[in-house]
């Protein structure tokens, strides 16, 4: 039961010792719940989606830790949010138990076996753009199954059939779609069509979706159940894999019941850094989005971003300066690291990217022209969603989940009832042909049998003098990185709490196209024309990110931040 009380931040001197001992025995029965700042004490799970944020809270109330709570999250969301949340697609997760262990699991798609370099050009060597966005041939091998059968075995407390259980009933029993689903939904009608001429349920043949309307999946509930009843099994291989298969012979499509079969996602390392007495811990290659993080905060931290001020000429400048070089970095040496020797070393030493910020001039923008990757010495060996879950240990989860584009290949596996990702479209299709995010590679991200396509995917969680400070992600394709790197420092540097460090307007650059996209209002008239007058193109774009976090205050209370660009919602206890 929620409780409420005075504010813990306010209670300090004032607090009685009957209320001390009220206070601590709430710690440890659980009954602490919500304070009067919108914190909450045992727990909390932000998500894109107030129905899964909800399904992850009653697994943690109902004892399950954070593992648990995003495994039922990742699988609600494959259900309450199709547009990203899947089955069907991939994703990253980062975690740190509350004794300090820290971990990262990749269970990114991966290209099937038949794929081949230069699948998506011409005979005149071109890019076909729709080629790797759309329909059978754009999707890769799905990894969030086997992503979230590891997860559990390691980490999970609760039964499998209990963490399954959530998506099966709101599949099944359907649940009420907000408006701007309702909105989309109706938008793709045409197109779910034509990729689906035997029909699926995110069509409604009967008239335009409204808000509230409740979509049902009845065939998605089958296929949870497959995989509640048979793990792994139940996806990779028997029914739903052959119904995979007969998909991409309907549609021309490369995986195989092998290529289903030889999936496993991978344990990695996970990269730390550190910002201004903070440890960063993030995700490492297949995704580029931690490197990039830490190279980033390590660009920008020897400037005093916090007398400049949040968002101003100065500030902008010199991220936009470092977010130029790190990304001209990532086209050139990010891919997957089982594929190309990534030199993550030299990337994350702090003399390194102290070296790229040597040619930045405060008088004039640095063409990205004249910007190439940073010179590496030898070899070295060794519509996406995010959700963000703490539960009342301390354990602290950080997924984020993809099927790139929204609704992905917009292919919806008949008699299976999830959609196909379009993930074949993060690899380098060709040298320099940019991506749908705008970005760029080359040899390292280039297509191979088997290879996971890079990704900006930046799970990442913070600590702060050893304990939890903050757990932070976001979809956004190429503007992942710089809106997960804004909302670390709105709170390190601007002091922001963490839904005003989340809601606050986010800007980018990526080294090509040469332009910096600002969301309306996020940098005042006269920054904007003193960075034009230094020769900054800038570009008013829509939304940028759509950041999950929590922030753990000092009083060791959690501080949701659901960004209000979406229906995300922060669900404490
Ligand atoms: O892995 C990546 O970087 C992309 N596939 C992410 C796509 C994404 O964020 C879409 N959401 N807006």
């Amino acid at each position: 039961m929620l409780r409420t009380i005075k504010p813990l931040n306010n209670f300090k001197k004032s607090v009685s010792y009957l209320g001390l001992v009220f206070l601590l025995t709430g710690c440890v029965t659980g009954q602490l719940g919500k304070n009067n700042s919108g914190e909450y004490k045992n727990g909390m799970v932000v998500s894109a989606h107030p129905e899964a944020s909800q399904v992850g809270v009653d697994i943690l109330k109902k004892g399950g830790n954070a593992v648990d709570a995003a495994v039922a999250v990742q699988f609600a969301l494959a259900v309450v949010y199709p547009n990203a949340g899947n089955i069907g697609g991939g994703g990253f997760m980062v975690y740190r138990g509350a004794n300090g262990e820290i971990n990262a699991l990749d269970f990114r798609e991966k290209a099937a076996a038949a794929a081949s370099r230069n699948m998506y050009l011409d005979a005149a060597g071109n890019p076909i753009v729709d080629k790797s966005l759309y329909g059978h041939l754009a999707a890769g091998v799905p990894g969030s199954v086997d992503g979230m059968v590891e997860a559990h075995k390691k980490y999970g407390k609760l039964t499998w059939a209990q963490v399954l259980q959530p998506a099966i009933d709101l599949a099944t029993n359907g649940f009420n779609i907000t408006n701007r689903q309702a909105g989309e939904l109706n938008s793709l009608h045409r197109k779910l069509m034509d990729f689906n001429p035997n029909g699926t349920a995110l069509v409604n043949l009967e008239h335009p979706w409204r808000e509230n309307d409740v979509l049902v999946q009845q065939e998605l509930a089958n296929t949870l159940k497959l995989i509640q009843q048979k793990g792994r099994a139940g996806f990779y291989e028997g029914a739903v894999a052959d119904s995979v298969v007969a998909e991409m012979q309907r549609g021309k499509g490369l995986i195989t019941k092998a290529d289903l079969n030889n999936y496993h996602s991978a344990w990695r390392k996970p990269i730390t850094g550190s910002y201004k007495g903070y440890k960063i811990i993030t995700m490492p290659p297949t995704s580029s989005g931690g490197i990039a993080l830490i190279q980033l905060l390590q660009s920008v931290e020897p400037y005093p971003l916090k007398k400049w001020g949040h968002n101003s000429d100065s500030t902008v400048q010199v991220i936009v300066e470092a977010e130029r070089r790190v990304y001209a970095d990532r086209a050139t040496h990010l891919g997957d690291p089982d594929f190309y020797a990534v030199p993550q070393q030299q990337l994350l030493e702090a003399a390194y990217n102290k070296n790229r910020m040597a040619n930045f001039n405060w008088a004039a923008a640095t063409p990205s022209s004249t910007i190439m990757a940073g010179e590496i010495k030898g070899a070295e060996h060794e519509e996406t969603t995010h959700f963000s879950i703490v539960d009342r240990n301390g354990n602290a989860v950080s997924i984020t989940t993809t099927l790139n584009g929204s609704y992905g290949s917009l292919v919806a596996v008949k008699g299976a009832g999830f959609l196909l990702n379009n993930e074949m479209d993060d690899f380098s299709v060709k040298p320099g042909a940019p991506n749908m995010y705008g970005l760029v590679g080359g040899e390292a991200n280039a297509i191979a049998p088997n290879k996971r396509m890079l990704s900006s995917m930046t799970p990442t969680i913070v600590e702060k003098e050893g304990k939890l400070f903050m757990v932070v992600g976001t979809p956004g394709g190429s503007t992942i990185i710089t809106s997960v790197f804004q909302s670390i420092i709105n709170v390190i540097d601007f002091g922001m709490s963490m839904q005003q460090a989340v809601a606050a307007k986010k800007f980018h650059h990526q080294w090509l196209p040469d332009e910096v996209y600002v969301e309306k209002d996020a940098i005042d008239s006269l920054a904007a024309q003193k960075l034009k007058a230094k020769g900054y193109s800038i570009v008013v774009k829509g939304p940028i990110g759509r950041v999950d976090a929590i922030l753990r205050t000092k009083w060791g209370n959690y501080q949701g931040g659901a960004d209000p660009r979406g229906d995300d919602k922060a669900v404490g206890w």
